[in-house]
């Protein structure tokens, strides 16, 4: 059953675009980002530019890999020493949509290499994390954030939940493959309702990522079901109130004077800054995080769209730089309440 889920989102792109999607997100997406819409649709539309970063995994020394990803012309994302970019991380990318061959999960080997789209390394970045901290990931599964996450430090707990319980499996297995086993024993994964989460774990992690279950704009454009998309659409509205559920237990569980980062991969406003600015507007202890300056330092390989918030960016995908979309937002819980 899990390999027939990895299967089905490798296939979603041999799929035709969904035409009840393509027109809705058209509807929506030129009066949110106006001319900008026309690239963005333009590359999200063509799999063939999708591309694809190399994510190495520092558990596995892939030095040989590293060596030849250079000869084939990949540059590592972020080559200048940042606050926030930890040595220890090695994203590769290629300018080209050259796609590496996906490595296949083997009990006992650890994979060399994770592939993602290189703006969803952003959240995980700006979530800043620090050897010995908590850290708590709410929505986790595939896995990919969490991994990334143990590529920058070596947290003192890391905590995954995953409210699927098919994907839940997908998560376990991914950690297993890429996460060593005395380094296992400070993760703890669980499958609970995210939005539960704040009530069972109050003030405990000094750090907490959200990346919330949102559109998924790549995706939804490739549904094979028309009438599922259709549904889809429909139910699309109810997400914000999630996604604002998810944020106030993630608030909960997070101590005074700790830091959460939001995310999602929609381009939708509603999603994204409309979420951001409720619990800004209902919380006097929750404070927008300055993150202007990761995108300006990171501006030779992402596209970023004007949010018009401090404490968030929106990348999308453009020609050559295929990456997003991906919305991240920083919030710091104040120290007093
Ligand atoms: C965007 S995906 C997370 C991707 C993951 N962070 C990664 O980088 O691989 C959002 C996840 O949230 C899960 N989810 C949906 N509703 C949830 C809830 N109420 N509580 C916790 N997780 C939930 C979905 O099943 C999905 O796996």
């Amino acid at each position: 059953m899990l390999t027939r889920l990895k299967a089905k989102s490798e296939r979603k792109l041999a799929k035709q675009i969904c035409k009840v999607v393509l027109d809705h997100f058209e509807n929506q997406y030129s009066k949110e980002l106006g001319d900008a819409w026309n690239t963005v649709r333009g590359v999200l539309t063509s799999p063939s530019c999708w591309q694809y970063a190399v994510l190495l995994n520092r558990f596995s020394f892939p030095f040989e890999l590293e060596k030849d990803l250079h000869l084939k012309g990949y540059h590592s994302l972020f080559p200048e020493s940042l606050p926030y970019y930890p040595k220890s991380m090695k994203c590769y990318l290629s300018r080209t949509p050259h796609r590496m061959p996906s490595e296949r999960h083997q009990l006992g080997n650890l994979k060399k290499y994770y592939l993602l789209n290189a703006a969803s390394l952003l959240p995980v970045l700006a979530l800043d994390l620090r050897d010995g901290e908590k850290v708590l990931d709410l929505c986790a599964a595939p896995g990919g954030k969490s991994v990334a996450l143990m590529q920058c430090a070596y947290p003192g707990y890391l905590h995954c939940n995953e409210y699927d319980s098919l994907r839940l499996r997908w998560l376990r297995e991914t950690l297993e493959s890429f996460i060593p086993q005395p380094l296992v024993n400070v993760i703890k994964v669980s499958e609970l309702d995210g939005r539960e989460m704040g009530d069972a774990w109050p003030e405990t992690f000094d750090k907490v990522l959200v990346d919330a279950p949102c559109s998924n704009d790549r995706s939804w454009l490739f549904s094979s079901d028309p009438q599922k998309a259709a549904c889809r659409i429909n139910q699309r509205r109810n997400l914000p109130v999630l996604q604002i559920e998810l944020l106030r237990s993630a608030i909960k569980a997070l101590r005074p004077g700790g830091l959460l980062v939001y995310s999602t991969c929609t381009l939708s406003k509603a999603e994204n800054q409309d979420v951001i600015s409720e619990i800004l507007n209902s919380y006097s202890n929750i404070m927008p995080v300055d993150i202007k300056e990761m995108a300006r330092t990171c501006s030779r390989d992402f596209t970023f769209a004007p949010t018009g918030q401090e404490c968030g960016l929106l990348v999308i995908p453009d020609k050559g730089k295929a990456w997003g979309p991906m919305y991240v937002a920083k919030l710091k819980k104040s120290w007093t309440t």
